[in-house]
């Protein structure tokens, strides 16, 4: 298994190119499902779980070719319509193929996730809106089967809890429904709008993605089309933190600065200069000092649950105490343990951390737990006095791509050791 060594105390510059969503990306694999064409995938990250999705299609029979980060899924016989256990316990996400499949193979048979280490995460959101559609749904042997023999009818669904992949489980499913399907309290997310932009060019009818009204007018096929992913938001964040918390100065190139609002004003209020260069460049500079500052995870726009821990680790190295608190996933501070190991000083009450700072951090072996939490050990490391290991980097191989060669370039320290 690969550790991570990083030596803390480089102060990163230069600039940090952006790779593609991954979490854009993996429903954009699913929603290849609903067509019998060709379709082409451009700016896909090479990263585990996308490659995990890439043999879940290939299992379900379609012919997936990659080429550098362009993808092509040829669907065109869909001989097993199903997601196998020992692909859904290694990626949740999996969960994206049920819609697409039920919609055009007519049957889905998908293992139910179990749960995980950030938190319980059912499917039930998934499969009652598929059960809204008319799918008939029937669960054994660890597994969800839903049928809809004569096809899926359109409905008003409103979700009672946000779910983002639920929501573009839904939103691929009824692109393939007769009539109209109206998505209330739907997921706001730029992936979910992503995935609307490349359906629609794969001739769906979909109106109002991006907002929390969805609206889709179903139609008997669709076709093969090409479609450039989103930029990762989240990678692009945890490098501002990275180059934050080094007291750095970086431009983050390619990525897309209106989906990272909450993130932005939240290190402005921490002291650090962000700028719009252009379009797609953003320029981040650190100050003299970090100010505590206080943040609260929410659904788009609000503060992304998925920069959470990489924040808190920039708050271990801010003046002043600051409020943590996670309102998304009930068990996504596992991360805080480990930056306390390194000399954190973080109390956990409840769905709230309280993190004091500033603590001088010193590197430790430690262990990732996920991939987000992972990524918040690697930016203690960068500022921590010494030598941090960090232990089952494949966690964050799941979700970022070269993250090691991306922070050499920009002055790290840090060398993969196979
Ligand atoms: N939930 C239910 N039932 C459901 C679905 C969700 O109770 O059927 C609950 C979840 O347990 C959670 C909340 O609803 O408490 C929101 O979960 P959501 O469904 O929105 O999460 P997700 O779609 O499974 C996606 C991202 C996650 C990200 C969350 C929240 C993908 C592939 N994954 O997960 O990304 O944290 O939205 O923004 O898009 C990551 O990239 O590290 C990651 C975990």
């Amino acid at each position: 298994m690969d550790r991570f060594l990083i030596r803390g105390g480089q102060r990163l510059t230069g600039t940090i190119p952006t790779s593609g969503s991954k979490n854009a990306a993996l429903p954009a694999l699913a929603a290849c499902l609903l067509t019998a064409d060709p379709v082409t995938l451009e700016g896909i990250p090479n990263v585990r779980d996308i490659n995990t999705m890439e043999r879940l299609l290939a299992h379900t029979g379609a012919i997936v070719q990659r080429d550098g980060n362009s993808v092509t899924v040829a669907a065109t016989n869909l001989d097993r319509p199903e997601a196998p256990y020992d692909v859904v316990k290694t990626m949740r996400a999996s969960s994206l193929v049920l819609g697409p499949l039920v919609a055009r193979a007519k049957v889905a048979r998908v293992s139910m996730p179990g749960g995980c280490a950030i938190g319980a995460r059912p499917i039930n959101l998934h499969v009652t809106a598929l059960e809204a559609l008319g799918a008939t749904t029937h669960q054994d042997h660890g597994y969800i089967e839903a049928r809809a023999p004569k096809g899926l009818q359109g409905k008003l669904v409103t979700f009672d809890k946000i779910t983002v992949t639920g929501t573009e489980d839904l939103m691929m499913a009824a692109t393939l429904a007769n009539g109209e399907t109206i998505i209330e309290n739907a997921a706001r997310e730029p992936e979910v709008e992503d995935v609307a932009n490349l359906l629609t060019k794969m001739g769906a009818k979909i109106s109002g993605a991006g907002t929390s009204t969805i609206r889709i007018q179903g139609v008997a096929r669709l076709h093969g089309a090409t479609h450039r992913i989103i930029p990762d938001r989240i990678e692009a964040g945890t490098f501002m933190i990275a180059c934050a918390i080094t007291g750095g100065e970086v431009r983050i190139a390619g990525c897309q600065p209106a989906h990272l609002g909450a993130l932005i004003a939240k290190l402005r209020q921490a002291g650090v200069t962000v700028e719009e260069e252009n379009a797609d460049t953003l320029l981040v500079r650190a100050g003299d000092t970090l100010r505590s500052t206080d943040i609260t995870t929410e659904e788009h726009p609000g503060f992304a649950t998925d920069l959470q821990a990489q924040f808190m680790a920039l708050m271990t190295q801010a003046t002043g105490i600051s409020f943590v608190k996670e309102n998304i996933f009930e068990n996504r501070f596992m991360h805080a343990p480990e930056l306390t190991r390194m000399g954190a000083n973080i109390r956990i009450d409840g769905r709230q951390a309280i993190v004091a700072g500033p603590t001088q951090l010193s590197g430790a072996q430690v262990m990732a737990t996920d991939l987000r939490a992972s990524a918040s050990l690697v930016l203690a490391a960068l500022v921590a006095k010494g030598e941090t290991t960090i232990d089952r980097v494949y966690h964050i191989d799941r979700g970022y791509e070269r993250i090691e060669e991306k922070l050499q370039a920009a002055g790290a320290d840090i060398t993969r050791i196979s």
